[in-house]
């Protein structure tokens, strides 16, 4: 069944249907204010932080599902409903909801009136506008009550849920006409505050909970809505919530345009009050006086759209397939900057308090994203980087409010610092911004610490080869990019978490072959990066421990059919044949296969062909096989885990572009293409059912092939799988990468594909690149021409300012030697 259809001119996903087989959510806001909006309006807002300012109450895991939001309730003497559907639930003659780029708009009927609510977070504002149109579709004249609802967390949303005997006495509210104030704990130490308002003359309001809901009611049969009037209710404690009430009536045909402004306020500690007692409302009410219009409104939607209009101009893909068009161009580009602002920390499956900022994570992220907005990728890194120990080891995550370190889960996860190295070349290759590389970061948030954002790079560098083991491969801390391989772990414990729990490093001999792919990808950009440099003897330096690294895999790390995935804490091998489950992982075949090691014995091909025998599924590829049906404790939660699902044989569509990556250095473009398929939502829409998460965005999951129901997903939007298949589609399928000196154009394609193009903006100039594949083949660039000229190689030279014709023609045979490519010659 189809729960909707993707409208590309609009930019938008459209369903039609509430009961979409999960809460299909989208993101409002792209700097500091943030909301999650489900297709019922389900969801909540916070300032930077999920966890420490939450606005509204959100239940996780519910009954029913996705319960809390921002919600509206009509009655109209006859009929009780909610133009989401939700709460109410009352069938609707009419549901639609359109998500779009940063703002969702729903639109119910019931009974002759439509109401459509547009929700969104203006650019640079603290606030989320909900701008409602009401309209009488009958014929004749129509009166009803209204009624908003938006129940206010006490901030900091962990104690929120656990501190009741405190919390249940602390709400405080003030009213001000139709601004609804939420200022608990704003007289101790928070110099914040929030409110609902409504842009005009209200009939009445509710701001205690049980007052609007009753004891034993629920949202979807408040009191006060059954009744037809509210309370006017002040709350004192218990649960603050802000519901306004206005009654109206329209003509035939007639309109009413209502604005709500759910905002956030900071004030000056010596500007906090207006009087004893009573909150400073300047900064509300300009707040609100910017958005209190439908003109304004509609001026400030504008820009939004005009806003993402420009982002997604820097990349712009022409294809015959309009599925691929609407990710590159629209959903993949929207998801990554989705996962450059959350990290990990809020969505329908992250509840926004367990995770802030993840090291490896958001170095991730920022493949898909730095090329949008660059200088609020440079911003990040060194506040990532600002989060390293000084001898290379990092934080593992830390909160986006305050920038420091979580203690609570703390280092020691040894593939983190190789990503600072990704995260920064990635960064420079964009932009061309060498200068980065000077900025002085500190170590562990301590200015008195810092050293140059280079030295980072090379510290990280040296944690890895600080950090071998027996066989020369790095030795893997408390776990490498599988948090779920806890070789050091040994926990017995069900109350400890695997991923914070005291691991015993003391005498491993936990190796990753994983690691070791990553040191060997990312030192030899730290390599070329030297060069780039002239830093010559540093470069030797490191090339030198890459060549080492390759062969301590070439030695240790193969199988006979595959690389290794690891050595565990006694010396034994990991994702050996030799093993009765968990024979082959995907992880080492993935950065192995990108980082060449063996390619000329056949490793590369031979491992790319064992993950095609014994873990590719018509799904997606799974992460191991066979399964681990036991708990090993010397794997630790990897084996936790029933089989086929996350780490353990789960399809962990992440990692799934490693492997297409792998396949492109083998010139398979044909196989790279087929991967890609297999796990991008746009390719799914005949199976929402069974796949259940959203179409237009990656979800990190899908249900493995030893699983109840292979193919279901889970975990959607916030997953490095949507910057890998980004970085992966553009840069090594259809194939143009950002290099310091220019454009590399090396596409590997299925070897049917006629001809498309790519809009790409870089450093200032604009390049129109055509590929054209005469010959059908899958690589190989036979002629490039740049603005008329014949380039030799394989690198559009950075041209600055301008617009820049390419033509590029594929072919058996390339006039490109890759060794020379960037030598630039005109013919
Ligand atoms: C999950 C991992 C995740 C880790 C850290 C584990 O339970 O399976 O995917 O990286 O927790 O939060
Ligand atoms: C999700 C985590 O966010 C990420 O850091 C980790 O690499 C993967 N799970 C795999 O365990």
């Amino acid at each position: 069944m189809k729960y909707g259809f993707f409208d590309d001119a609009n930019r938008e996903y459209v369903i039609t249907d509430p009961k979409t087989p999960f809460p299909w959510i989208n993101y409002l806001g792209n700097h500091d204010f943030f909301s999650l909006v489900s297709n019922t309006a389900g969801g909540y807002s916070f300032y930077k932080d999920a966890k420490f300012r939450r606005l509204n109450r959100y239940r996780y895991n519910n009954v029913p599902m996705d319960n809390g939001g921002r919600y509206f309730y009509i009655n109209d003497g006859e009929n009780i409903w909610s133009p989401g559907w939700k709460p109410v639930k009352t069938p609707l003659d009419h549901y639609e909801c359109r998500h779009g780029l940063s703002y969702t708009t729903i639109k119910g009927q019931k009974a002759d009136i439509e109401a459509e609510v547009t929700f969104f977070v203006p650019l640079n504002a603290w606030a989320e506008v909900q701008k409602m149109k009401l309209t009488n579709k009958g014929k004749t004249e129509k009166t009803f009550k209204l009624f908003s609802y938006n129940e206010w967390c006490l901030w900091n949303a962990e104690d929120d849920q656990n501190n009741l005997q405190r919390n249940l006495s602390t709400g405080e509210v003030e009213i001000d006409g139709a601004t609804l104030y939420h200022k608990t704990e704003y007289k101790e130490r928070r110099n914040h505050y929030a409110f609902y308002h409504l842009n005009q003359e209200i009939d009445g309001y509710d701001t205690d909970r049980e007052s609007f809901i009753g004891l034993y009611n629920e949202f979807s049969n408040p009191r006060a809505v059954l009744d037809g009037k509210p309370s006017n209710s002040e709350a004192h404690g218990w649960s603050p919530i802000a519901s306004h009430y206005k009654e109206i009536t329209l003509a035939p045909g007639e309109s009413t345009d209502l604005i709500f402004i759910l905002g956030y306020i900071e004030n000056e500690e010596e500007e906090k009050w207006e009087s004893k007692g009573v909150i400073n409302k300047t900064k509300a009410k300009a707040l609100i006086d910017q958005y209190n219009t439908v003109e304004k409104v509609d001026a400030a939607l504008k820009e939004l759209a005009d806003y993402w209009t420009e982002l997604l101009s820097v990349i712009t893909l022409n294809h015959a397939d309009d599925k691929l068009n609407r990710m590159v161009n629209i959903w993949n580009q929207y998801q990554c900057m989705v996962t450059f602002n959350m990290s990990r920390s809020a969505s329908f499956f992250e509840v926004g308090i367990g995770r802030g900022m993840g090291f490896r994570d958001s170095n991730q992220d920022l493949i898909g994203f730095v090329h949008q907005v660059p200088e609020r990728a440079r911003e990040r890194i060194i506040d990532i980087a600002s989060t390293q120990f000084p001898d290379g080891g990092c934080y593992h995550q830390y909160q986006p409010l305050t920038k420091r370190g979580n203690d609570a889960i703390g280092g020691g996860f040894n593939d983190d610092p190789m990503w600072l190295i990704l995260g920064t070349v990635s960064y420079i290759k964009e932009s061309g911004d060498f200068s980065i590389l000077d900025e002085m970061v500190p170590f562990d948030n301590d200015p008195s610490l810092a050293q140059t954002l280079f030295d980072h790079l090379t510290i990280s560098f040296n944690h890895v080869i600080n950090n071998l083991g027996p066989n020369g491969l790095p030795l893997i801390g408390r776990a490498d990019w599988n948090d779920c391989l806890n070789l050091n772990c040994f926990s017995k414990d069900p109350n400890e978490s695997f991923q914070t729990t005291e691991n015993n490093t003391e005498g491993s001999k936990a190796e990753s072959v994983m690691i070791a792919g990553l040191f060997v990808v990312y030192g030899t950009d730290y390599v070329a990066l030297c060069q780039e440099l002239g830093k010559t003897e540093e470069a030797e330096r490191a090339q030198n421990c890459v060549d080492a690294m390759k062969e301590a895999v070439k030695q240790f790390g193969w199988d006979g059919e595959w690389f290794l995935r690891a050595y565990d804490f006694y010396g034994n091998k990991v994702g050996s044949d030799e093993n009765e489950e968990g024979k082959i992982f995907i992880e080492s075949q993935g950065w192995c296969s990108m980082a060449e090691i063996g390619l000329e014995e056949g490793m590369v091909e031979k491992a790319l062909d064992s993950v095609k025998e014994r873990l590719d599924t018509p799904y997606g590829i799974v992460l191991n096989n066979p399964a681990f049906t036991e708990y090993k404790i010397e794997y630790g939660e990897i084996s936790t885990y029933p089989a086929g699902y996350k780490e353990n044989a789960g399809i962990f569509c992440h990692n799934n572009p490693w492997i297409m990556i792998g396949e492109t250095k083998l010139g398979r473009g044909n196989q790279a293409w087929e991967y890609f398929k297999q796990i991008c939502p746009a390719y799914l829409e005949d199976i929402h059912d069974l796949h259940k998460v959203e179409p237009y965005v990656y979800c990190q999951m899908i249900a493995g092939k030893d699983a109840y129901k292979p193919g279901e997903g889970k975990n959607s939007w916030l997953s490095g799988t949507a910057a890998w298949n980004f970085y992966t589609v553009v840069q090594h399928i259809l194939g143009v990468s950002p290099e310091y000196k220019g454009l590399k154009v090396d596409p590997c394609i299925p070897n049917e594909w006629d001809t498309y193009s790519i809009n790409r903006k870089f450093r200032g100039g604009e390049y129109a690149i055509t590929i054209s594949n005469p010959d059908k083949v899958s690589k190989g660039v036979a002629k490039l021409i740049v603005n008329g000229e014949v380039i030799e190689g394989n690198i559009i030279p950075d041209l600055g300012e301008g617009n820049h014709k390419v033509e590029v023609i594929m072919g058996t045979t390339s006039l490109v030697d890759s060794a020379s490519a960037e030598a630039v010659v005109a013919e």
